[in-house]
């Protein structure tokens, strides 16, 4: 047999956030990057760590975090960003060089492509004398509505008071202030350190973005004129991906044979993504509000959603008795094939980015009710601008969630919302097919990494 030459794959490094809505997107840019002839390092804290056999062909490299319990607070996510930056400089520094000593030649490390969170990586790349890239989980127009805070504050709109809390934003004018991503998570003050980190792009060469240009054309190009850097939107990378597993928590994949046996397109799914907690009435609200609306329901109820009390707890008495069948309860959904699932009608969502595009490209439409961050921008765009999700504009009270599902589930109204949701999913599936933007954008990155 003649002896083939070893083919080259240079490495990328792939640093992410902490959070599952961030693991996901880029253990999914790992994939597609492995699947053009590249080695993936995946370089994560040992806080929340992947699980590396769903990616055998993947270096893993745990990052020693030195957290605290006390440092792991929901809600706190702030502060937890603030330390890892602080204390993981070093072990990376430490691992990456160990790995490059090891690597051949031709298969050397040529960038690091580092979550907008994890800011450290940046000085990393300079002492190793690397490239690197910023992958933003969010959207554009989240990213400009982070970018808007500091003027915002300045000029004395936000905090906003009062009824101007309806008004539409100066320079954002598809956004009112209520929408704007601002105190819930720390002070303003916290928020607006944190964006200027975020946002300040350092030595980077590029930033890569998991969205779609046709979601937010405008905002994608007012996005690139403040950043005169290259800009890779290549989204919805869950599509690009679609084999690899990325979830932190188990999935409870029976509620899919409870799916199986259901009418199609009569499920609401509910869930609140991966960090958002709930107040023990909030839950029981969300609960009487399902029963009454009489439509079938898959919820997912994480074990840690309402902090500091027992997951057996929080369902209300008699509520179990009351929906029998007609819900089904779990504890972590395999999501992405829940929203395919041809039972499920519709999406009650806290809106994280990643929820949005899951459900965007599956064609369910939403019930948008926005917890914190980006979400309430995600949560605007859904109802207001793509008009495929209705706003829950209210605290959660059961009779406003009775009437949510019936309008969408039910009603003409929820018609045409399906007719545009089922439009957009046909979009998201042309941006990733040879001759759409997405699929263009992801090939210029890759002649873009090729180039170091
Ligand atoms: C957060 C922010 O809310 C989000 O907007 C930001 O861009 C990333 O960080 P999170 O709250 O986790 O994310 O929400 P989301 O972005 O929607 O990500 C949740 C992920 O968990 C999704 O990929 C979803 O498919 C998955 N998931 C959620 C499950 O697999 N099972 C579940 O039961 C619930």
């Amino acid at each position: 047999m003649e002896n083939q030459e070893p083919r080259r794959r240079p490495n990328v490094v792939i640093v992410p956030g902490p959070f599952q809505g961030h693991i996901s997107p880029m253990l999914d840019l790992g994939t597609v990057l492995h699947s053009k002839g590249f080695g993936v390092i995946f370089a994560h804290t040992v806080f929340n760590a992947p699980d590396p056999s769903n990616h055998p062909d993947f270096i893993f490299l745990p990052l020693p975090d030195n957290l605290a319990d006390h440092q792991i607070l929901p809600g706190d996510i702030i502060a937890l960003v603030t330390i890892l930056n602080k204390n993981c400089e070093e072990p990376l520094k430490k691992g990456l060089s160990e790995i490059m000593n090891r690597l051949e030649t031709e298969n050397q490390v040529v960038c690091i492509i580092y979550d907008m969170l994890m800011y450290f990586c940046e000085s990393v790349a300079k002492d190793l004398k690397l490239c690197c890239m910023i992958f933003r989980p969010s959207s554009a127009s989240a990213g400009l509505a982070y970018l808007s805070l500091s003027r915002l504050q300045a000029e004395g709109y936000i905090p906003p008071k009062g009824s101007a809390l309806d008004d539409l934003v100066p320079g954002l004018p598809l956004l009112r202030f209520k929408d704007i991503p601002t105190a819930d998570m720390g002070t303003l003050q916290d928020a607006i350190e944190l964006t200027v980190n975020i946002c300040n792009t350092r030595t980077s060469s590029a930033i890569i973005c998991n969205t779609v240009h046709h979601l937010e054309p405008e905002e994608i190009v007012q996005f690139q004129h403040i950043y005169p850097l290259q800009y890779f939107p290549i989204g919805p990378l869950h599509i690009l991906a679609p084999t690899s597993s990325s979830s932190l928590l188990e999935p409870d994949t029976d509620c899919l044979t409870w799916l199986d046996n259901q009418a199609p397109r009569s499920v609401i799914y509910v869930s609140i993504g991966s960090l958002a907690i709930l107040q023990k009435e909030e839950l029981a609200e969300m609960a009487w509000g399902l029963a009454s609306s009489n439509q079938p329901f898959l919820w997912v109820v994480r074990s840690d959603a309402v902090p500091e009390s027992e997951w057996a707890d929080l369902i209300p008495e008699g509520f179990l008795e009351t929906v029998g069948e007609r819900g089904c309860i779990v504890k972590w959904a395999p999501q992405k094939d829940v929203l395919e699932h041809n039972a499920v009608g519709g999406f009650w969502s806290h809106c994280g980015w990643n929820s949005t595009l899951e459900s965007i490209s599956a064609g369910v439409p939403m019930i948008c009710w926005p917890c914190f961050s980006d979400q309430k921008v995600n949560s605007r765009y859904l109802s207001h601008v793509w008009k495929v999700g209705l706003e829950l504009d209210h605290k959660l009270e059961r009779g406003v969630i009775k009437e949510s599902i019936r309008r969408l589930m039910v009603d003409n109204e929820g018609e045409k919302i399906r007719v545009r949701a089922n439009d957009l999913k046909q979009k998201m599936k042309i941006s990733v097919s040879e001759g759409g933007l997405s699929y263009a954008s992801l090939n210029n990155l890759v002649d873009f990494i090729l180039s170091f």
